[in-house]
C-alpha cells in the first residue's frame, strides 16, 4: 500500500444487487412464487402498488448489464440467486431453467474478468415454504442447506465468495416483527424463533459447503452503531439493547458461539434458551465476514415502543439520504473497528455502502448526483482509515449498479450508480458511476482528490 496504490493489493471493487430487486420476470422459466411477489401483489403492502415483474428486466439483459459492468471497470458483481427458481417448490425438484440463468450469469462476469460473489437467500422464500411456516419451521435449515447444495454443486467451480444470508435482521425484524417486510408477520413470539431458524440455516449451509465447496463462505449481515442520545442510564441501556438486537444478534452466536445475555431482557417471554448443541452448528468456522452499513442511530429510551425499539433522534445541520438516513461515514469506520476488535480480526467485505437521493431526470445522457459522489467518496475514505489498524478490509461493493425495486418503498427510493429509466429500461451511468469508474482505474488514488 501506498499512495497510488492506497488499497490493499488484490482489493475488490464491485457493486451489489439482489434477485427480487432486479431481475424481473419472477415466474418465468418454471419458477416458484416467492413470498416478494405475494407480498407486493396484495395491494396496500408496497408503495405505488409496484412488484417486481419487471424490475430492472436484469433477468433478459444481464448480458448488457455484464458488458456495462465491464465498461465502468468494476471488477466484481454481488448478487443473489432466486431461491424459487433453482427449487420452484423450495425443496425437491430442480429447475435447470432457472439454475441455467446463474450458470450463464457467471459465465458472462468471468468472461469479462468480473468475480462473482454470489448471496443465497436475499429475502425472497419460496411460497409454498412459507406455507409449511417458512423460517418458523424447525425443518427450515436443512431446507436451505439442501439448496444450498445443489447451487454450490452448480456453481463452486467458477464462484470463488459465497455469502449464506444477507441481513438476517432485517428479514426478521422486517418480515416478522413490523411486518414491513415479506412476509409481513407483525409478532414478537415469532421474531427470535425465526432468528434462531435462520442462524442455524446459515450453520448448516457452512456444513454443506465444507463439504461441497473449495473456496470461502461468509455472511452479510447490517450493523449499525449505536451512540446514547445523552448520558442518562435509560438511554445508555436503551442503546445498549438497541445494540445487541441489531448488531450482536446474529454476530455473537456464529463468531462467539453464545447470543448476547441481553436479548433475554429484550425479548422477555418470547424468549427461550437454545440447546447447547444448536449453537455449536451455528458457529461453524466462516471465511469472511460482510457488513452492509448505511447509517447510524442516536438513541433515546423510549418506554412506549417495543422492547427491542428505542428512538432514534434526529440530528441537527447533518445530511439525510431520502430513506431519511443520516450520512455519517464514521459510523463505517466505528463499525468495522468494533467489529475487528470484538471478533478477532475476521477478513471484511463492506457487501453494501450507498444512498438514495432524489436525482435530477437525465439531460442529454447525464445524471448529475452530486451528493451520492459526496456519500461513496466520505466512506470510502472513512474505510480507508482503518487499515492501518486492525481491519482486514478485502473488498467493497456499493449498492446498487441499478436504480431497483426498494422493498416496500417500490421504485420510489433510487440506489443505482447506473440510472434506469422505469418506462424504456435505458441505462444511464449517473455521475457517481464515472466517479466510482475513475476510483476503480486509480486503485483507490481517487478518493483522495478533491
Ligand atoms: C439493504 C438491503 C438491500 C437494499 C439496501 C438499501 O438493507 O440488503 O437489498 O434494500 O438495504
Amino acid at each position: 500500500m501506498d499512495d497510488l496504490n492506497p488499497f490493499p493489493p488484490g482489493f475488490l471493487w464491485g457493486t451489489a444487487t439482489s434477485a427480487y430487486q432486479v431481475e424481473g420476470s419472477p415466474l418465468a422459466d418454471g419458477a416458484g412464487q416467492s413470498i416478494w411477489h405475494r407480498f407486493s401483489h396484495t395491494p396496500g403492502l408496497v408503495q405505488g402498488g409496484d412488484t417486481g415483474d419487471l424490475a430492472c428486466d436484469h433477468y433478459r439483459r444481464h448480458k448488457a448489464d455484464v458488458a456495462l459492468m465491464a465498461e465502468l471497470g468494476l471488477r466484481a458483481y454481488r448478487f443473489s440467486v432466486a431461491w424459487g427458481r433453482v427449487l420452484p417448490q423450495g425443496r425437491g425438484r430442480v429447475n435447470p431453467r432457472g439454475l441455467g440463468f446463474y450458470e450463464r450469469l457467471v459465465d458472462d462476469l468471468l468472461a469479462w474478468g468480473i468475480a462473482p460473489m454470489v448471496t443465497l437467500y436475499h429475502w425472497d422464500l419460496p411460497s409454498a415454504l412459507d406455507d409449511r411456516g417458512g423460517w418458523l419451521n424447525p425443518d427450515s435449515a436443512g431446507w436451505f442447506a439442501d439448496y444450498a447444495g445443489v447451487v454450490f454443486r452448480a456453481l463452486d467451480d467458477r464462484v470463488r465468495l459465497w455469502i449464506t444470508l444477507n441481513e438476517p435482521w432485517v428479514v426478521t425484524d422486517g418480515g416478522y416483527l413490523t411486518g414491513a417486510m415479506a412476509p409481513g408477520h407483525r409478532n414478537l413470539f415469532e421474531t427470535p424463533l425465526a432468528a434462531h431458524n435462520l442462524l442455524r440455516a446459515h450453520g448448516r449451509a457452512v456444513a454443506a459447503y465444507r463439504a461441497l465447496g473449495r473456496h470461502e463462505i461468509g455472511i452479510a449481515v447490517n450493523l449499525e452503531p449505536k451512540y446514547p442520545a445523552s448520558e442518562a442510564p435509560a438511554d445508555r441501556e436503551a442503546t445498549a439493547r438497541a445494540e445487541a438486537y441489531m448488531n450482536r444478534q446474529y454476530l455473537d452466536p456464529i463468531l462467539l458461539g453464545r447470543y448476547p445475555e441481553t436479548l433475554s431482557g429484550i425479548f422477555g417471554e418470547a424468549w427461550s434458551e437454545p440447546p447447547p448443541s444448536d449453537l455449536e452448528g451455528i458457529a461453524r468456522p466462516i471465511d469472511f465476514l460482510g457488513i452492509n452499513y448505511y447509517t447510524r442511530a442516536v438513541v433515546r429510551a423510549d418506554p412506549g415502543q417495543l422492547p427491542t425499539r428505542a428512538s432514534p433522534v434526529p440530528q441537527p445541520g447533518v445530511l439525510y439520504t431520502h430513506m431519511g438516513w443520516e450520512v455519517y461515514p464514521q459510523g463505517l469506520a466505528d463499525v468495522l473497528e468494533w467489529v475487528s476488535a470484538r471478533y478477532g480480526r475476521p477478513p471484511i467485505y463492506i457487501t453494501e455502502n450507498g444512498a438514495a437521493f432524489p436525482d435530477p431526470a437525465p439531460e442529454q445522457g447525464c445524471v448529475d448526483d452530486p451528493l451520492r459522489v459526496v456519500y461513496l467518496r466520505e466512506h470510502l475514505r472513512a474505510a480507508h482509515g482503518t487499515l492501518g489498524r486492525g481491519v482486514d478490509l478485502r473488498g467493497y461493493f456499493v449498492w446498487s449498479l441499478l436504480d431497483n425495486f426498494e422493498w416496500a418503498y417500490g421504485y420510489s427510493k433510487r440506489f443505482g450508480i447506473v440510472h434506469v429509466d422505469p418506462a424504456t429500461q435505458a441505462r444511464i451511468p449517473k455521475a457517481s458511476a464515472r466517479f466510482y469508474a475513475q476510483v476503480i482505474r486509480s486503485s483507490g488514488a481517487a478518493v483522495f482528490q478533491h
